[in-house]
């Protein structure tokens, strides 16, 4: 294998750059030329692409987002647009492709080795709701970030006796919002992946109001309910003063932490030396402190379950 391709695909997380840093730099020790291939899929059918070096990768290991920048490809979705793709990547040299991105990047890349192209896939989104891996690149920042705006919260609310409710990311993953909730102390964890009902959570405040704790934390995910119709009905039902703060983007940004950094790179060294080994259509993810690799037919299909211990924790915790 002389030249492979590398993109990053979907929401953007940080960590990206440390696993491009990683896979480029190792591509560099087996002698392969790495392509770089801007705004992930839309960038192999726009042939936007460039030849990276060592000096392209220095400096982005501490830097959140994608120096490749990210996109959601529709025209990827469209036979014509996917055969476009292919012949790019054959004109360019290419023989083998890095797509660093979430589940719809996942997909794609499955469909890239269903027609008999070379693809590792590197599980990245900040929901971590991508199967066989026990955390997607992203995650952890992501975790960091939530947790220092909810403790800041936390000082304003414990001042004036206010109930906060805070939504985080994860349309249909509540990992973010239990783990969050665990690690801050909130009073309930509102997921998508659990029936909740209001009223018992209105009820439980109100006892701990009347018990003469005036503040509260509600982490609600994204995909779970409206915050501020959750706000709305506590302070209906127990007088609460209540605050909503939508954290949306904030977390998906900012320097990458050690896990990341860490992370990226050992993902990123793997999915290359498979590519180099002749290996393809496969997920490299982190199991049990291991860089493992899955089939790609078998990640797509399947879904993460949702980690009921964290969700116990966090109701247990915030009694
Ligand atoms: O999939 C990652 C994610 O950050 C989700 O948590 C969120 O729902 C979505 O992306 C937001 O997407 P966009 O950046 O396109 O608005």
């Amino acid at each position: 294998m002389k030249r492979i391709g590398i993109l990053t695909s979907g929401g953007d997380c940080s960590g990206m750059n440390a696993t491009i840093r990683s896979a480029m730099r190792t591509a560099l020790g087996k002698g392969v030329e790495m392509l770089a291939y801007r705004k992930g899929f839309l960038g192999l059918i726009k042939n936007d692409h460039f030849l990276m070096d060592n000096r392209s990768v220095s400096g982005i290991l501490q830097r959140g987002g994608t120096f490749l920048q990210s996109a959601r490809c529709e025209e990827f979705k469209l036979e014509t647009g996917r055969q476009k793709a292919l012949a790019n990547l054959h004109e360019a040299g290419v023989e083998g492709l890095v797509v660093i991105g979430g589940d719809g990047s996942l997909k794609g890349a499955l469909t890239l080795h269903g027609m008999g192209f070379p693809v590792i896939g590197i599980p990245a989104s900040i929901d971590n709701d991508i199967p066989f891996t026990d955390m997607s690149l992203g995650v952890d920042t992501a975790l960091n970030n939530i947790i220092y705006a909810v403790d800041c919260i936390k000082d304003t609310a414990s001042s004036h006796a206010r109930a906060f409710v805070i939504e985080v990311m994860g349309r249909n993953s509540g990992y973010l919002a239990s783990v969050s909730a665990i690690a801050c102390g909130a009073e309930y964890a509102i997921v998508p992946e659990v029936q909740f009902d209001l009223s018992d959570i209105c009820a439980h405040l109100r006892h701990r109001f009347q018990e003469g704790r005036d503040n509260a934390i509600i982490i609600v995910a994204e995909g779970a309910g409206e915050a501020k119709t959750i706000a709305d009905a506590i302070k209906d039902a127990i007088g609460f003063e209540t605050r909503v703060t939508v954290l949306g983007h904030y977390q998906r940004g900012g320097a990458p932490s050690v896990f990341d950094r860490l992370l990226g790179s050992r993902l990123g060294k793997r999915a290359v030396e498979l590519l180099v080994e002749g290996e393809s259509g496969k997920m490299v993810g982190l199991s049990c402190h291991s860089i493992v690799a899955t089939p790609l037919e078998e990640v797509v299909r399947s879904a993460k379950m949702p980690q009921e211990d964290m969700l116990r924790l966090a109701e247990m915790l915030g009694i």
